[in-house]
């Protein structure tokens, strides 16, 4: 088959740390260009990949290179733009999360992508990662029974280093954010939750610690009821310590995710790697690339990740309601 060319557009810490090297090991799809908006990072990217051709803009990227799709590397309040472009010159969409930060984008998105034919799907890479693979394989096989209750749990001693040179410290600033660690890793966990009840929270509940009333929140509990159970979620960038824990709890038992290590019954299974072991994980976008492009072949593929992101962005949303 037909090997699948694409751009990435912001070649930040997650493009080159987490994209690039899964994209060098592909056989379907290769990156022929970059696009970025400061000449420092163009600069890195040549660097980086010698064979790239480097654009500062998406027109100038339409008028240099022949492309079927983009990965868009950018900030959350940098995704909408260069989706909407890309869809209008029938290129399929690849996107980081926070997917959209506003539900109207997202609905413009939505008509463009069908109207274009074309297939909008957001990095859900946690879905991939091994030990969270191995944890949906054993609840999907009938281990633990029903499903009744997941707890997330995501502790960081501060937020990630951002690499955009104009703006280092992007994530505490919701205006290009979209918000606080809740829309930065909040957005992992509602989609593992959604995936593991396979249904749509009824109600929610939220609770944000913020340092300063403007500020982004630097803490968030948030608990989503579904048909058959309940998801706690509790993300922070102002622990002690850097761990990450999940909790699936069934009608006969419960499997446990502790960074490395999945204990289920007796069983008790070790990784190579911690779920908090890094912050861009090439090996979760490795395996998340074949299904990524299977719905650049086939764009109706893409429509159950894409309701995740829609369900992910109007959870965040409603809990950043005033109670
Ligand atoms: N899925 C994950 O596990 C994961 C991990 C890390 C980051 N992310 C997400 O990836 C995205 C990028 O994060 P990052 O840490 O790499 O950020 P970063 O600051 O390191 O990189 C952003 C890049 O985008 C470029 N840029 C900014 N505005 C642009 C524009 N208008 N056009 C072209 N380029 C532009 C910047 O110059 C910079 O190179 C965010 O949405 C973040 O939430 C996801």
């Amino acid at each position: 088959m037909r090997m699948l060319k694409g751009a990435i557009v912001g070649f930040g810490e997650v493009a080159r740390n987490g994209h690039w090297p899964a994209y060098a090991a592909s056989r379907e799809a290769e990156i022929v260009a970059v696009v970025d908006r400061t000449a420092e990072r163009r600069k890195v990217a040549q660097e980086s990949l010698p064979s790239v051709a480097t654009f500062s803009t998406l027109e100038e990227l339409a008028a240099g290179a022949e492309i079927d799709f983009v990965d868009i590397c950018t900030p959350p309040a940098l995704h909408g733009e260069p989706m909407l472009d890309a869809l209008a010159r029938g290129w399929h969409v690849l996107c980081e999360k926070p997917f959209l930060l506003d539900l109207s984008e997202l609905e413009k998105v939505r008509s463009l992508a069908r109207e274009r034919g074309c297939a909008v799907v957001p990095v859900h890479n946690w879905k991939y990662a091994p030990i969270v693979r191995r944890a949906t394989e054993i609840l999907r096989a009938g281990a633990i029974g029903e499903l009744r209750g997941v707890e997330i749990e995501t502790l960081r001693v501060e937020d990630c280093a951002a690499a955009d040179p104009d703006r280092p410290n992007w994530r505490r600033d919701p205006a290009i954010a979209g918000g606080g660690v809740l829309m930065d890793h909040g957005w992992h966990a509602i989609y593992l939750a959604r995936q593991w009840f396979g249904a749509e929270p009824s109600e929610i509940h939220a609770s944000l610690h913020r340092a300063t009333p403007a500020g982004a929140e630097d803490e968030a509990t948030l608990t989503l009821v579904f048909p058959s159970g309940q998801a706690k979620i509790f993300v922070t960038w102002r622990a002690d310590v850097r761990r990450n824990t999940m909790r699936l709890f069934g009608e006969r038992g419960e499997i446990a995710i502790d960074d490395d290590t999945l204990r289920v019954g007796d069983e008790s299974i070790r990784f190579e790697s911690a779920l908090s072991a890094g912050s861009h994980h090439a090996d979760w976008f490795a395996s998340m690339l074949p299904d990524v492009i299977a719905s650049f072949r086939e764009p109706t593929l893409s429509l159950q990740a894409f309701e995740e992101a829609a369900l992910c962005l109007s959870v965040i949303r409603r809990a950043y309601q005033p109670a």
